[in-house]
């Protein structure tokens, strides 16, 4: 391993873990007076996530010019929206799995009524942090409130959710699954970007697409990568069931092109993210090329 390999990782594994005991620490700074939601809002929001949003954050905070200790209520809240659309996610009504990041999933720990309120909770306290924090201008925060709005409701998560729900049995074509994918798991993806690139003001239009274009791509590539490993991986590999989507007659990329051009997809989105972010100088831009390589190499 290089020296320049090395630093990215230390940098990488720092952040990650600063990323981890802030989550614990505001998580119990924020509780409420009921001691089973308190309990279930930590069951899903701490231990065993992979936190790739959070680390998109603090990466396109880097690529602008932004300390991650700038960041740090922006990719804790990123990471409780998230898992608030995990747990609403693994719902009996909605997926109905079981297993998520190797432990029983929230409503099968605390019942489904608890599970609920803790993904609405989680929600709003994905805002509230926000509001609340003294990192960044007004400004600036006024737009990674807005940027997080915008990808999570109508117009993004919960649209791809809706439209992965209602078409349950029935086939898709290739323009309508990527943009049910683009909203149901790139759009968080592209406001973890947003939310960190927004922190400089200053950003060039050039800088600003190509961060979007990286974002667009990588999003993409999140939903079909998590596509291929519900057909090649285990559920103990994957910390959740695998072959579910065929289980429960998934639209998925997979299933659409098959696993072949599936992997095909995932290299030209790989090259593209790449290519996209070259519009940072390299050392700035080293964390979000990481995250590329992380990203459509994962295995869980
Ligand atoms: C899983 O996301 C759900 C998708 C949007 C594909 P992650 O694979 O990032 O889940 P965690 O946070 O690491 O558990
Ligand atoms: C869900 O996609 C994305 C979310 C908005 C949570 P999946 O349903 O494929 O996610 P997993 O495989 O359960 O993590
Ligand atoms: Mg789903
Ligand atoms: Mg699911
Ligand atoms: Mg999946």
């Amino acid at each position: 391993m290089t020296l320049a390999q090395t630093t990215r990782l230390n940098w990488f594994d720092s952040t990650r873990a600063g990323l981890e005991h802030a989550l614990a620490a505001k998580l119990s700074e924020f509780e409420g007076p009921s001691p089973v939601l308190n309990e279930a809002m930590a069951y899903a929001l701490l231990e065993g996530g992979k936190r790739l949003r959070a680390m998109l954050v603090f990466s396109a905070g880097h690529a602008v010019g932004t300390p991650a200790s700038e960041l740090t209520d922006a990719a804790c809240a990123i990471e409780a929206m998230h898992a608030y659309s995990l747990v609403h996610d693994d719902l009996p009504s909605m997926d109905n799995d079981v297993l998520r990041r190797g432990k029983p999933t929230c409503h099968v720990k605390f019942g489904e009524a608890f599970a609920l309120l803790a993904g609405d909770a989680l929600q709003t306290l994905s805002f509230q942090w926000l509001a609340q924090s003294t990192q960044g201008s007004v400004q600036v925060r006024m737009q990674q409130i807005a940027a997080l709005a915008g990808a999570a409701g109508a117009q993004g998560m919960a649209a791809g959710q809706s439209i992965d729900l209602a078409h349950v049995g029935k086939g898709m074509g290739l323009e309508a699954l990527e943009n049910m994918h683009a909203r149901k798991t790139g759009d968080l993806i592209k406001a973890s970007v947003r939310m960190g690139y927004v922190s400089n003001p200053d950003l060039s239009p050039v800088q600003k697409d190509g961060l979007e274009a990286y974002a667009h791509c990588l999003g993409l590539a999140y939903q079909v990568i998590d596509d291929i490993l519900d057909v090649e991986s285990t559920s103990d590999v994957l910390g959740k069931t695998s072959g579910k989507d065929a289980l429960n007659n998934k639209p998925t990329m997979v299933s659409l092109m098959g696993l072949g051009q599936a992997k095909q997809l995932l290299a030209r989105l790989r090259e593209e993210a790449m290519a996209a972010c070259a519009v940072i100088d390299p050392q700035r831009r080293s964390p979000l090329e990481t995250l590329v390589e992380l990203i459509t190499n994962r295995k869980s």
